[in-house]
């Protein structure tokens, strides 16, 4: 606690050069922790009070839970998981809502203010926008059925947001070849087996058709009747928007029926099929296609390790009052 309230910076000024070598290997450096309790004394109530919104919004749509869950990811991805995503544009900057991975495509903000202005009622001040984008991904995957971990705190939240950043290849697109998918995983700290674990997230949700319309018209991995049933809503030249379930079986359940799509050549995303194409990843979407608890398992260690992503901690950033806008 007493370290991740100040600055590294500070440390190293303040105290003799053995001593930061000591908590270097005591406390794992200059890297700030976060902890499962960080709100315990501050805001008993934060935990209790999100789920009851995420509750709430997930009944009144599914469909909801993958957009927070989603929401999530493409936070940590970008400049770490800091709440940059929320940010609407200012005098400024642009901020990433408009950025290509999340333009049209990324959901779930208005839910974001809600849980906050709720949190706000009962401890103002106190729980970042950040926090809550973690916590509102683990009660969506709750609700629909996937695994429960505890969820750690402690993130502040960024006075910016970077378009570029947002732009720049860090999320990878859906056209992306395996390795790419690695590469821009290993990048974050995550391994094959984590983004193999996450891409698992597509066993809810909805997809556009102008991202998977070239799949379905061209690919050749692909169940031929699984591409006919798609290409009924998704014609060659029109309803870019048209919807369709990322998970043909259970769209709305968080089960491991997309790695059994994958194994039948039923994945939606070009970057769901290229997990299981005669690649380096296919054991181990035979694995989690055949076994239920070790995808759940790998999923939830894979999620605490996105959410620790560079976080601000410390005195870094801030906990925003409003989670559209810098202080
Ligand atoms: C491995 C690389 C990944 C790629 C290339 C990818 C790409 C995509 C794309 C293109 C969509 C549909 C967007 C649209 O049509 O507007 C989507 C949806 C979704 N993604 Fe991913 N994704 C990846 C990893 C992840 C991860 C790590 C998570 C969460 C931990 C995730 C969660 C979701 C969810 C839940 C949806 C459905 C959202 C909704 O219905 O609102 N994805 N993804
Ligand atoms: C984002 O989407 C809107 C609405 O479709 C569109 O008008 C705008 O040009 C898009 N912005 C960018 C940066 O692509």
């Amino acid at each position: 606690m007493a370290s991740s309230s100040r600055s590294c910076f500070a440390d190293l000024v303040n105290v003799g050069f053995v001593f930061v070598l000591l908590v270097m290997f005591t406390a794992g450096g200059c890297h700030a922790q976060l902890s499962t309790n960080f709100y315990s004394k501050s805001c008993p109530k934060v935990l209790s009070t999100v789920k009851s919104v995420v509750q709430q919004a997930v009944s009144k749509e599914r469909r909801m839970g993958a957009s927070l869950l989603r929401l999530h990811f493409h936070d940590c991805f970008v400049n770490g998981c800091d709440g940059s995503i929320l940010l609407d544009d200012t005098s400024s900057f642009t901020g990433e809502k408009t950025a290509a991975p999340n333009n049209n495509s990324v959901r779930g903000y208005e839910v974001i203010d809600k849980i906050k202005s709720k949190v706000e009622q009962v401890c103002p001040g106190v729980v970042s926008c950040a926090d809550i984008a973690a916590i509102a991904a683990r009660d969506s995957t709750v609700i629909l059925g996937g695994p429960n971990w505890n969820v750690k705190l402690g993130r502040r939240d960024s006075k910016t947001a970077s378009l570029s950043a947002a732009n720049s290849g860090v999320i990878p697109p859906p056209t992306s070849t395996l390795s790419n998918l690695i590469n821009r995983f290993k990048a974050k700290g995550l391994s094959a087996k984590d983004m193999v674990a996450l891409s698992g997230s597509h066993t809810i949700g909805q997809a556009r058709c102008t991202i998977f319309r070239s799949r379905i018209y061209n690919e050749n991995n692909i169940d031929s009747s699984f591409a006919k049933t798609r290409q009924a809503s998704c014609p060659r030249t029109s309803g870019d928007n048209n919807l369709a379930p990322l998970d043909v079986k259970t769209p709305n359940a968080f089960d491991n029926n997309y790695y059994k799509n994958l194994l039948n050549k039923k994945g939606l995303l070009h970057s769901d099929q290229v997990l299981f194409n005669g690649g380096s990843t296919d054991s181990l979407v035979r694995s989690y296609g055949s076994s239920s608890s070790s995808f759940k398992s790998d999923f939830a260690s894979a999620m605490i390790k996105m959410g620790d992503i560079s976080p601000l901690t410390g005195s870094s950033g801030e906990i925003r009052k409003n989670c559209r806008k810098p202080n």
